[in-house]
């Protein structure tokens, strides 16, 4: 497989958020548009290949699940991460912004605080704020150009929250929240009783030498007190499908709502992407592994590490 990293792909006039979207947001369109997280390379041919034997069918009518797809996704999770789950804890939501809102919906309430670590990806907060939840911004310390949680402080600010959004790894700041750190916000959370919402969109883009560790992962404290969301969106350039795979290893918060959460069947029709599911992240695998080596180069940039 060959990608070429060098191809200027002009993305205008395809209704790009990035591009298009650039006059109505900064009121004129002749500037280099940094201000959305997607990417100007191609989505990987193992991505559009399956898309375009799919669309050669024609008929797009209500498409199951193939099988394999949920087994296909542990693989990858205990691969990538060394997080052992099960099948049965995976969901399809359409988009990480609102399996946010929808679980807000479910474990929330209307006037209910809600805690994020500023700055954070402001759909964190816009998204609470829409939903009549009270947002409680607990801002994160910049030291030595990195950005840290204050833990006294956050265990002050947790105080009487129904969740926290955590960004794991964290966007704006680019940090891979380390296995102490993430114990710590698990056992303040758990203490305070918060369910920790955490958002994993970034996991398979961390680079080495740092690891990235799934919430739920850390310990059972963590595990019964979370709900994960994680998609392929930003890791092979496909935002614009909503179909992102989330887990819920959650056993004990908000018993009431659970069942609302699983009844609620986002999924019907979004399938169209999981048929060779295993094909696909075979693929994907051997794509990333190809990739490998560049993210190695990246990280020893001056900056990121
Ligand atoms: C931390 C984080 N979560 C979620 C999203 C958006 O996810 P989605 O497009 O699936 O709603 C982004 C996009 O930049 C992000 O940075």
């Amino acid at each position: 497989m060959y990608y070429n990293f060098d191809e200027v792909i002009d993305r205008r006039g395809t209704d790009s958020v990035k591009w298009d979207g650039m006059k109505n947001v900064w009121g004129r369109s002749d500037l280099t548009a940094m201000w959305v997280a997607d990417m100007d390379f191609r989505t990987p041919p193992f991505v559009i290949d399956a898309l375009r034997r799919r669309l050669e069918h024609e008929v797009l009518g209500y498409t199951s699940a193939c099988e394999g797809w949920d087994t296909t996704i542990c693989r990858w999770l205990q691969k990538r991460h060394q997080w052992e789950i099960r099948p049965e804890w995976l969901m399809f939501v359409p988009g990480i912004v609102r399996a946010q809102a929808f679980a807000l919906l479910c474990f929330t309430r209307p006037g209910d605080k809600v805690l994020v670590t500023t700055p954070v990806y402001h759909p964190f907060f816009l998204i609470t704020e829409r939903l009549k939840r009270e947002v409680v911004r607990s801002p994160l310390d910049l030291r030595d150009g990195h950005y840290h949680i204050d833990f006294d402080r956050l265990r002050r600010d947790v105080q009487g929250c129904r969740a926290f959004i955590l960004c794991n790894p964290h966007n704006p700041g680019g940090r891979v929240w380390t296995v102490d750190e993430l114990h710590q916000i698990a056992d303040i959370c758990k203490e305070s009783g918060t369910l920790v919402i955490s958002d994993e969109i970034h996991a398979d883009l961390t680079l080495p030498p740092y690891k990235h560790h799934p919430f739920a992962s850390i310990n059972e404290a963590a595990a019964s007190n979370s709900i994960t969301f994680m998609a392929p969106s930003k890791t092979f350039n496909m935002p614009a499908f909503k179909v992102p795979l989330p887990s819920c290893p959650m056993t004990l918060c908000a018993n009431a709502s659970k069942p609302l959460w699983r009844r609620a069947n986002f999924a019907e029709g979004i399938f169209l992407l999981t048929s060779g599911a295993k094909r696909l992240s075979n693929m994907a695998r051997s794509g990333w592994n190809r990739c490998w080596p560049i993210f190695k180069a990246i990280s020893t940039l001056p900056r990121l590490t």
